[in-house]
């Protein structure tokens, strides 16, 4: 059987589940640390998992460039390579090269394009994200779409839309099945609610083991996000998962999974702990503001990770200030951490039927003191 999905408990709209996949179960709702180049940047993938971590994202579009597809199958596949025996769900590609390439031209077969790393040229199709994915190995594969840009008239949403769907059939028929292994289709439709309809409809109709929500958080602003989730998870299949692309703070993800999405990545918890930011139990925390230099108290004293346990905010700002590597690697690990303890209360607040009154708890320790 392909991955495979079981739902074990809803609360209201929120949703408590388990994928089953080819390298292992996964509890939902989950969030995925984004290791986009075959690695959780600063982090062993030992440490990853120690944060509770089960799944990670990859990216087609940086591995195709470097080190190539064909080469990350030659030395294993991605979870060899980068030492992750855990599942894998990789990006299709094409929202990294409307993202990070400068010159690309887009046609109705696929996108060609420059590397952003040496300006050499390359070309996707639906066909070939999938033939990447496969090469990687990811358990979870997502169909090649285009993230339609915010704002997008109707006319042109309703265009980019019809077009990832043509895209998601011809990728459906261009993925292997194996047991364990999935392809995602993925929801467009920019905010308009007509037109996310005809997208879950499309996607239905071609039939996914998950379907995502994609072209959100591109500028729409979160009320607007959950307007469009309002209209679009009601609409989705009860007994496949539910994955919100590229999403988001704490506060969007809770959002979220009150409006019954399962699963989540985003870089936020680990590039701005690269940039010096820790998400906290009581809000966030900038760790190169001076007030923190004289502080011996825990970063998090409701975190049981390495950076809350053995140091102090004091010397974590000693080493972001004097630019010490050790330094964003501490905070990379104490976000994640962080995101991974939020999803397990989410968790077992929607299996004690309580998810509102968590959510309003956790929410009510973030006034980060002045
Ligand atoms: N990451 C964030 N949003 C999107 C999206 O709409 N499509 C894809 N493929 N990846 C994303
Ligand atoms: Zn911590």
């Amino acid at each position: 059987m392909t991955l495979s999905y079981s739902l074990t408990a809803t609360d209201g709209a929120a949703r408590a589940g388990t994928l089953h996949t080819a390298h292992g179960e996964v509890q939902t709702p989950v969030f995925m640390p984004v290791g986009t180049a075959g690695t959780v940047k600063g982090m062993t993938a030992d440490a990853v998992r120690s944060t509770g971590a089960r799944i990670v994202l990859g990216n087609t579009y940086h591995l195709m460039l470097r080190p190539g597809a064909e080469r990350v199958a030659r030395l294993g596949g991605l979870h060899r390579m980068m030492d992750w025996q855990g599942p894998i769900l990789t990006d299709s590609g094409g929202f990294q090269v409307m993202s990070l390439s400068a010159l690309r031209k887009m046609d109705k077969d696929g996108v060609t394009f420059q590397s952003h790393i040496d300006g050499s040229k390359h070309r996707l199709t639906p066909e070939r994200s999938i033939e990447i994915q496969h090469l990687l190995d990811a358990d979870i594969t997502m169909s090649f779409d285009e993230c339609t840009p915010h704002p997008a008239t109707h006319e042109v949403a309703a265009k980019s839309m019809r077009l990832s769907m043509a895209w998601a059939e011809r990728g459906r028929r261009a993925f292997v099945p194996r047991e364990g292994y999935g392809l995602f289709g993925i929801v467009q439709g920019s905010t308009y609610a007509d037109l996310r309809a005809e997208s879950v409809k499309a996607l239905t109709d071609i039939g996914f083991e998950g379907y995502a929500v994609g072209g959100l958080a591109v500028g729409e602003g979160q009320e607007a996000m959950f307007a469009t989730l309002d209209v679009t998870t009601p609409l989705m299949p009860q007994d496949k998962p539910r994955y919100l692309m590229g999403v988001g703070t704490p506060d969007d993800i809770i959002g979220a999974v009150a409006r019954g999405i399962d699963m989540f990545d985003c870089v936020i918890p680990t590039r701005s702990g690269r940039m010096g930011r820790a998400y906290t139990s009581q809000g966030v925390l900038n760790m190169r503001n001076a007030r923190h230099c004289d502080d011996g108290s825990a970063l998090d004293p409701a975190c049981d990770c390495p950076a809350c346990t053995r140091h102090s905010r004091a010397y974590i700002h000693h080493l972001i200030k004097s630019q010490e590597m050790l330094g964003p690697i501490l905070l990379t690990w104490h976000n994640i951490r962080y995101y991974q303890q939020l999803m397990a209360r989410l968790r077992a607040a929607i299996l004690a039927g309580r998810f509102a009154e968590e959510a309003a708890a956790i929410r009510a320790g973030w006034s980060t003191p002045a």
